[in-house]
């Protein structure tokens, strides 16, 4: 893990950010980067995921960022911390399931699953703009169907909503038994794997995991 320091370049109407930093500190999409505003006294780091790589470099983040933060907010970063979403080579039918929030920590997996000339269909609650017209948009309530489709399934959640994800698949144990899937579990990061505080834990079925350590991204098979 690095530290260096980043700005926060532009703001865009979502929330989301472009963030300029070394391409060292550029997280992989499920990757995180602990952020803290230079010149502040805030005790606790802001998790930045990226979405997009910018053209001009640095990323855009996911939304939303701190209230206070302005265009030219310089920052003082940490990361990337934690293992990121791994698309296997051979996968060709790619869902990407944004199970409780806008698709923003899994468009960096778009440009990575068309280079592997996939299929990509994206599973969510709301309407989506500016997706590229190839990813097919497809309901929660398909979240089934769409699993027994795939053959690769990244999934986005907050820790408070793995026990709904885990009602919405009772009962599929033959799909995601042989599906390939990962899951980004989002919660609060105090300490960032510095100090163990445990307020990351994740509980599985006979274990529990830190997520800033062992995650953020887990094996559904994991979770369930
Ligand atoms: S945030 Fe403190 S142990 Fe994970």
């Amino acid at each position: 893990m690095k530290t260096a320091k980043g700005k926060l370049e532009e703001l865009y109407l979502d929330g989301s950010a472009r963030i300029h930093c070394p391409p060292e500190m550029i997280p992989m999409p499920g990757q995180v980067l602990l952020a803290h505003a230079d010149g502040s006294d805030a005790p606790l780091p802001v998790p930045i995921f990226s979405s997009l790589s910018h053209p001009q470099g640095g990323f855009r983040s996911a939304p939303p960022m701190p209230a206070s933060w302005r265009p030219g907010q310089l920052l003082n970063l940490r990361g990337p911390v934690g293992h990121g979403f791994i698309l296997p080579p051979a996968a060709r039918k790619i869902a990407l399931v944004a199970f409780d929030d806008v698709p923003a920590r899994l468009l960096g997996l778009v440009s990575l699953a068309l280079k592997q000339n996939a299929e990509i269909v994206l599973v969510g609650k709301s309407e989506f703009s500016d997706l590229p017209e190839v990813v097919e948009v497809q309901p929660l309530k398909a979240l089934a169907e769409v699993f027994s489709w795939a053959d690769y399934a990244a999934v986005d959640l907050a820790r408070e909503n793995l026990n709904q994800m885990r009602e919405r698949l009772a009962g599929q144990e033959q799909v995601t038994a042989k599906l390939e899937a990962q899951v980004l579990v989002r919660a609060p990061m105090p300490c960032g794997a510095l100090a163990d505080c445990g307020v990351c834990a994740v509980t599985l079925s006979h274990d529990w995991k830190m997520i800033c350590k062992d995650g953020p991204v887990f094996g559904l098979r994991e979770l369930l």
